[in-house]
């Protein structure tokens, strides 16, 4: 067993940020940052387009910023948490450029801000078109100035601490579960360890990994949002999974697939059909810069009714030198594979990329579970609503961590550890010898999300779906609780969990808004969130 004052689960944008501005004003506290693998190893590090704040005041202004949130956010923005967030947001890109950062210039020293789908003026900061990973070094370099924060890698959290751990029976409708830290698989030994902590923050970020296609890494299997859902915590709005419209299409099959970034778009990039017919004036009068959820689903349709596999993005008449010094890292990997962007149009398919639902936080970042915290893209803030304006993920893990931080701090000195946790049970369970189930299991997961619960839903797909999940939740569940506890079963077994939550999310919002379209419910009814129990 052992003790520490701060739990944050994860090493992302979110978790840094927290233990960052913790020790900023408290170096007698203990912070401890756990990774499942890397610490860099995160979706934050693979950030391309970069992160929206209002800079240019001669332009723009936070009014505009919140406008366009809300506009994309379909009605199921909460006002309140987008005003504090773009209010807020520019002084923590200040903080991350004083940290470090650095954010592409324009030849008369200002910053060099992009345009993508959605925002009506250019704020969006990045360096080149790898800003995540600038904005994890800054952030990685930033926490190892503290001597209070110690990153631990390979360390796999694996369940909350609960009152039900203490033989406490808790259902949704208990209204006082305290967390108490976490059961945590040591990787290098294979032994469960107790971690307990005053205060644990969830930041385990998306959960891309559920469908065949995303543009997440392997690390996004939705852990946080599923042990908070086991936790009994309140989970929200989990039904909006944002494609991004313009995933690098191969024939390869990679893992997670390559993003071309909406900056591309924002640059001048022409979405067209693969005979060169530009399609998006039928959809949406913003043509490819239109919200992602509108850009995808056109993507989407013109495939079916056409039988192409992709769809095209066409750079071919972008001044060259321009795009090689904004986008390096997509030309190189074009060109890897054959491709030559001012030569051929980039063939795109969309592939799931976030999830805006996620652990239901209040404006600090508390959870409904006393003591638990979450930040980032595990969370449904009510920043996002009913889809997210691209690059203000980033900038809500940094604001999220900063408030998170501040009302943490102000409780911390009347916490308590709970000495009574027991160890973790792991009688009557055995080596697991059958690791290719969990292969075959976890393709079909993907399987049923991509075909049953996509980017165009219907009632009888999600029923379907539902059915089939049982299945494999039932499957699952019998050799978690005979096997010796390994990442990718518990991975499989929260992804399985994600898979339901998106689905039982649809099935019971009857309407579509946002990145929720289904042609059994195509009009709008209510502004409700949708909890599920
Ligand atoms: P992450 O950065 O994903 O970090 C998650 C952490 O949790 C990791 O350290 C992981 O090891 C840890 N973890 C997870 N489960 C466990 C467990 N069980 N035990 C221990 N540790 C665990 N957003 C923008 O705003 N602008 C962009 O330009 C942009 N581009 C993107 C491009 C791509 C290709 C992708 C995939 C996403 C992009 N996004 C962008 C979204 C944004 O990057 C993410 O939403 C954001 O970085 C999430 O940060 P996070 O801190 O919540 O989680
Ligand atoms: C991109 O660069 O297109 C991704 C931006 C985002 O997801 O916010």
């Amino acid at each position: 067993m052992s003790r520490t004052d701060i739990l944050i689960i994860g090493s992302g944008v979110a978790g840094l940020s927290v233990a960052i501005k913790m020790a900023e004003q408290r170096q007698d506290i203990n912070i401890t940052v756990l990774s499942k693998t890397l610490e860099s190893e995160t979706n934050t590090s693979w950030a391309q387009g970069g992160i929206a704040a209002v800079w240019n005041l001669e332009k723009d202004d936070h009014q505009k910023h919140i406008e366009d949130t809300l506009v994309a956010g379909d009605g199921l923005c909460d006002p309140e948490i987008v005003r504090f967030v773009i209010e807020e947001g520019p002084t923590r890109v200040k903080e991350l450029i004083e940290w470090g950062a650095r954010f592409d210039k324009e030849d008369d020293g200002r910053f060099d801000l992009g345009m993508e789908g959605g925002h009506s003026e250019n704020r969006i900061l990045h360096y080149k078109d790898i800003t995540g990973k600038e904005i994890q070094r800054t952030l990685s370099a930033k926490a190892k100035s503290y001597n209070n924060i110690k990153v631990l890698e390979h360390l796999y959290a694996v369940n909350l601490i609960t009152q039900h751990h203490l033989g406490r029976n808790l259902t949704r409708l208990s209204n006082d579960i305290e967390c108490y830290g976490a059961y945590v698989l040591n990787k290098e030994t294979n032994e469960i360890e107790t971690l307990l902590a005053k205060a644990t923050v969830m930041c385990t970020g998306g959960s891309g990994q559920v469908y065949l296609n995303t543009t997440n890494p392997l690390i996004a299997t939705g852990d946080g949002i599923a042990m908070v859902y086991r936790a009994k915590g309140r989970l929200a709005n989990m039904e909006f999974v944002q494609f991004h419209p313009t995933a690098l299409f191969t024939t390869t099959n990679e893992n997670p697939d390559f993003l071309i970034s909406e900056a591309v778009r924002g640059f001048g990039g022409i979405l067209k059909t693969p005979g060169g017919e530009e399609f998006m004036q039928k959809y949406d009068e913003r043509l490819s810069l239109a919200p992602r959820d509108i850009v995808a689903r056109a993507i989407d349709n013109e495939m079916k009714v056409s039988g192409e596999e992709h769809m095209c993005l066409d750079c071919r008449h972008l001044d060259q030198q321009e795009f090689l010094e904004h986008f390096p890292n997509i030309y190189e990997k074009c060109k890897s594979l054959g491709i030559d962007p001012f030569v051929d149009m980039i063939p795109v398919v969309p592939a799931c990329h976030y999830i805006c639902g996620g652990i239901k936080v209040d404006a600090y970042g508390q959870s409904s579970i006393k003591h638990l915290y979450a930040a980032g893209e595990c969370t449904c803030t009510g920043l996002h609503g009913a889809n997210r304006l691209a690059s203000n993920s980033l900038l809500e893990g940094l604001v999220f961590g900063d408030r998170i931080a501040q009302s943490v701090l102000k409780e911390i000195n009347h916490l308590k550890w709970n000495e009574d946790i027991p160890d973790w049970d792991a009688e009557g369970t055995s080596e697991p010898n059958e690791l290719v189930l969990l292969h075959q299991s976890w393709k079909e997961l993907k399987s049923i999300m991509s075909y049953y619960v996509g980017i165009v839903r219907s009632d009888i797909r999600l029923k379907m779906a539902l059915n089939r999940l049982h299945l494999l939740f039932l499957e699952v569940e019998e050799l978690y609780n005979n096997s010796k506890i390994s990442p990718q079963l518990c991975e499989l077994r929260n992804l399985i969990t994600i898979a339901y939550l998106i689905t039982r999310g649809a099935q019971m919002r009857k309407e579509s808004r946002g990145l929720h379209f289904t042609i059994d419910h195509p009009n709008q009814f209510d502004y409700l969130e949708t909890t599920l129990m």
